[in-house]
C-alpha cells in the first residue's frame, strides 16, 4: 500500500531569515514589443491620461504594488542613446533598435518614464549602456537626471520641463554583458574594467546612488560563475549588487520536472552568494555585495512565433507569452525561493510587466487583462512584506528528469510584526494528490485564520485570455487552527496563501 502523504512544518517568530526588502517585488519595462508603445503608453486609447499613459494599466500596476521598475532594457539598452529620448518629441530621431530588430520612435524616454513610474507609485531602476557606449554617456545621463542645476546637462533637463532632479537611486551597469547576443558583449575582464570606471564616474556625480553589476544571464552560461568572480574582483569597491537573470520553460511538456525548476534558481542564488563572499574574503573587505535578481520569469511560449516576425516595424507583438496554470505554480515557487533568500536577495524584477512576458496584457485600443502569473505575484507583493521566517519543513519528495529529492511542498512565511500578521505561501507540486499539512505555530499565540486563498485548476494548461478568466484565485481553502496547530489541505497542484492575524479584542 502506498504511504500516506503528509507534510509538517514549524514556524516560529524567532526563526528569522531577514527583513524582506520590498524591492524583491520589482518588475521591468523594456523598449521591446508592446511593453511601452501599446502597453503603458497609448495616447489614442480612451483610457489614456494627458500624457498618453493608459490609466487601466497604471491601476493594475498599483494593485500589484510594484515598488521598483527597471528601465529601459534589457538587451535594448546596449545600443541605446539616452539623448534620443529627451527634449521636444518632434525632434526625437527614429532609430533601428538592434536587440529586437524593430524601429524605436523615442516618443517615450527617461523623463516620461520617470513620470509614469510616479503615477504607478514605483521607483525607477535605470540601466546605462555599456555595450556601444561607456563612461561618458553614463556620467552625462546621471548629471541630467540627478544633478540639481547650474551645469550643461542638469540645465538641459530643466529646459526640458523638469526643474527638480529625478534623484534616481538605483542604476544597472549595462545588461547581460556575458551574453554573445549582447551588442558590445564583453569578457568578464573587459566588463569588470568598464563597470568599475563607469561606476566610479557615476558615484563622483552622485555618491548617494547604488550600483548593480552584471552577473550571468542564466545558470547554463559557460562562464558562470567565473564571470561574477572576475567582475567583482575588479569592481568590488564600486558596485553594491550583482545581478542574476533566469527564465524557465516547459517545451518538453514534463510538468513534474518543470515545477522543480526553482531548485535551479535556489542553486543559482547560493552559488552567487558564495562567489560574492569569496571575493569579499579575498579583498579583506567589510562590505557585503547583495543580489539583484533583476530578470526572472517563465519565457518560452512565444519563441517560435517571434522567429517569424518581420524586422523593422514599430512595437510588434514580441515575447507575448500567454501563461497557463502550471506557469503560475512555478512563478509561485520562484517567489518562495526569493523569500527564502531574503537575507541576500534585496532586489528582484519579474520580467516583464506589460505585454512582454508579463502578468498584465493589453489589447491595442482595447481592454487590459490579467494573466495566470498575475496572482502569485500579487499575493506575494501585497502580503509578503515583513520578516521572512525560516520554515522547518518536512515534505514528501520526488525525483524528476533533472532533479532529485524535490519537495512536493514549497513554502515561505512572512511575519509582519506591526500588523501582527503571518502569511504562509505554499505550493503543492504533486500532480495527483492533495497533501495535508500540519504546522506548529505555537509562537503565534492568539492568532486566527483570516483567509486561505487558493489558485488551482484541473487543467495545468488552462490560461486566461482577454475574454475569459479561467484561472483566478478563490478564498475557500480548507484550514483550521486549534491550540497552536494549523491544519491545512493543500490540493494537488495548487498555490496557497494562508493568512493568520492576531485576534483583535475590543
Ligand atoms: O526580458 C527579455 C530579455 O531577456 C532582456 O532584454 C534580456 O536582458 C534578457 O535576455
Amino acid at each position: 500500500m502506498a504511504e500516506k502523504l503528509q507534510a509538517k512544518m514549524v514556524l516560529d517568530k524567532s526563526y528569522q531569515i531577514s527583513e524582506v526588502d520590498k524591492r524583491i517585488y520589482g518588475s521591468f519595462i523594456e523598449h521591446l514589443g508592446r511593453a511601452v508603445y501599446g502597453g503603458i503608453y497609448e495616447p489614442d486609447h480612451p483610457d489614456a491620461d494627458e500624457q498618453g499613459f493608459r490609466k487601466d494599466v497604471i491601476d493594475l500596476v498599483k494593485e500589484l504594488q510594484v515598488p521598483i521598475v527597471r528601465y529601459p532594457g534589457g538587451n535594448m539598452v546596449s545600443a541605446y542613446n539616452w539623448e534620443d529620448g529627451v527634449g521636444p518629441k518632434e525632434s526625437r530621431p527614429k532609430r533601428l533598435e538592434l536587440a529586437w530588430r524593430t524601429i524605436e520612435t523615442n516618443e517615450i524616454g527617461t523623463n516620461e518614464f520617470v513620470d509614469w513610474a510616479k503615477k504607478a507609485q514605483a521607483e525607477v531602476m535605470m540601466a546605462v549602456n555599456l555595450g556601444t557606449r561607456g563612461i561618458d554617456a553614463a556620467r552625462n545621463l546621471i548629471e541630467y537626471t540627478n544633478h540639481p542645476s547650474g551645469t550643461y546637462w542638469s540645465d538641459l533637463r530643466r529646459e526640458h520641463g523638469y526643474e527638480q532632479p529625478h534623484n534616481i537611486k538605483t542604476w544597472c551597469l549595462g545588461n547581460e554583458m556575458d551574453g554573445p547576443w549582447q551588442v558590445g558583449h564583453k569578457t568578464a575582464a573587459e566588463y569588470g574594467r568598464i563597470a568599475k570606471e563607469t561606476g566610479k564616474a557615476m558615484k563622483l556625480v552622485d555618491p548617494s546612488i547604488e550600483l548593480v553589476a552584471c552577473g550571468s544571464s542564466n545558470t547554463d552560461m559557460p562562464t558562470f560563475p567565473e564571470y561574477e568572480a572576475t567582475t567583482l574582483d575588479i569592481a568590488y569597491d564600486e558596485v553594491d549588487y550583482i545581478s542574476l537573470h533566469q527564465y524557465y520553460g516547459n517545451s518538453s511538456n514534463d510538468p513534474a520536472n518543470y515545477l522543480a525548476k526553482n531548485m535551479d534558481m535556489d542553486h543559482f542564488i547560493k552559488t552567487v552568494t558564495a562567489t560574492c563572499d569569496y571575493i569579499k574574503a579575498k579583498h579583506r573587505s567589510k562590505k557585503t555585495i547583495n543580489l539583484s535578481f533583476d530578470e526572472w520569469n517563465v519565457w518560452y511560449h512565444s519563441r517560435e512565433h517571434d522567429e517569424k516576425l518581420d524586422p523593422w516595424t514599430v512595437a510588434p507583438p514580441q515575447l507575448e507569452d500567454v501563461y497557463n496554470f502550471e506557469d503560475a505554480l512555478l512563478v509561485g515557487s520562484m517567489l518562495i525561493t526569493l523569500l527564502r533568500h531574503a537575507d541576500r536577495v534585496k532586489m528582484a524584477c519579474m520580467a516583464q510587466l506589460v505585454n512582454v512576458i508579463a502578468p498584465i496584457m493589453t489589447e491595442n485600443n482595447g481592454q487590459s487583462w490579467k494573466q495566470t502569473i498575475y496572482y502569485p505575484y500579487l499575493h506575494a507583493s501585497v502580503y509578503g512584506r515583513g520578516i521572512s521566517l525560516q520554515p522547518i519543513l518536512s515534505s514528501p519528495k520526488y525525483d524528476s528528469k533533472d532533479f532529485t529529492d524535490v519537495p512536493f511542498i514549497d513554502s515561505a512565511a512572512v511575519y509582519d510584526e506591526q500588523e501582527e500578521a503571518l502569511t504562509i505561501f505554499l505550493v503543492n507540486k504533486h500532480l495527483e494528490e492533495s497533501i495535508p499539512l500540519d504546522v506548529d505555530v505555537r509562537s503565534f499565540e492568539g492568532y486566527e485564520i483570516a483567509e486561505h486563498i487558493v489558485l488551482e485548476h484541473h487543467d495545468l494548461k488552462a490560461a486566461n485570455t482577454k475574454d475569459t478568466t479561467r484561472v483566478a484565485p478563490h478564498g475557500k481553502g480548507e484550514s483550521s487552527l486549534v491550540d497552536g496547530r494549523l491544519k491545512a489541505q493543500l490540493n494537488r497542484t495548487s498555490w496557497n496563501v494562508i493568512r493568520l492575524q492576531k485576534a483583535r479584542t475590543n
